[in-house]
């Protein structure tokens, strides 16, 4: 098992997506990295794939691909497949099992903040994933209440994942209790 390096015994929740997924993918795997932005979790999935895998990025906004690209491109790497197109066209797009699946929700923080995913949007992705995703596979959800808009989304997929069927699905949530503002929390899903 290779784990991220640097993370401290109690990972902050975007640490704690990377470690789980970690322990979910293998050099040669294809996995998905929902929302593009800046391109640092697709950089972390493409180092954790190797040469022989392959991520398979989206996102609405042609900048947020663009700077993705580079920074994998930056990093050496040309392993990944990158779509300036809404994650809700999963379906379409992918036709593989993948092993992971990344979201980080809300808006790029460089860019306009009013751009932002959507709780219809989202959800869709989110059943496409699952639907795409290997047994044992892991999807992470990088929810952010705290921004507008942000709230009603991280609540739905908090309410969508908490009804999944236990045999079928381990649903997890992690997040600090003592920050303030209310804070980002993750959500982990594995299909058993
Ligand atoms: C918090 S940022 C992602 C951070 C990124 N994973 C990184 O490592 O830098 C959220 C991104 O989601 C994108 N986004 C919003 N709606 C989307 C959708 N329907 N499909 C794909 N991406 C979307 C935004 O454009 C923004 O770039």
């Amino acid at each position: 098992m290779s784990e991220p390096d640097s993370i401290p015994a109690l990972p902050k929740p975007l640490e704690m997506a990377k470690l789980c997924i970690s322990r979910a993918v293998n050099q040669g795997d294809i996995v998905i990295d929902a929302t593009l932005g800046n391109g640092h979790d697709a950089l972390f999935l493409a180092k954790l794939v190797g040469d022989q895998g392959k991520v398979i990025g989206f996102d609405i906004q042609q900048i947020a691909v663009d700077s993705a690209s580079q920074r994998l491109a930056n990093s050496g790497l040309n392993n990944y497949e990158f779509h300036c197109k809404g994650h809700q066209h999963i379906a379409q797009e992918v036709d593989e099992s993948v092993s992971a699946v990344m979201f980080n929700l809300g808006y790029l923080p460089s860019a306009d903040k009013s751009v932002i995913s959507q709780k219809e949007t989202t959800l869709i992705a989110l059943e496409a994933a699952m639907d795409l995703l290997k047994p044992s596979g892991v999807i992470s959800i990088m929810c952010y209440p705290g921004h507008q808009g942000g709230e009603e989304e991280a609540y739905a997929v908090l309410e969508f994942t908490s009804k999944l069927e236990r045999k079928l699905w381990r649903s997890v949530k992690y997040g600090f209790t003592n920050a303030p503002n209310n804070p980002a929390f993750l959500i982990l899903l594995q299909k058993m």
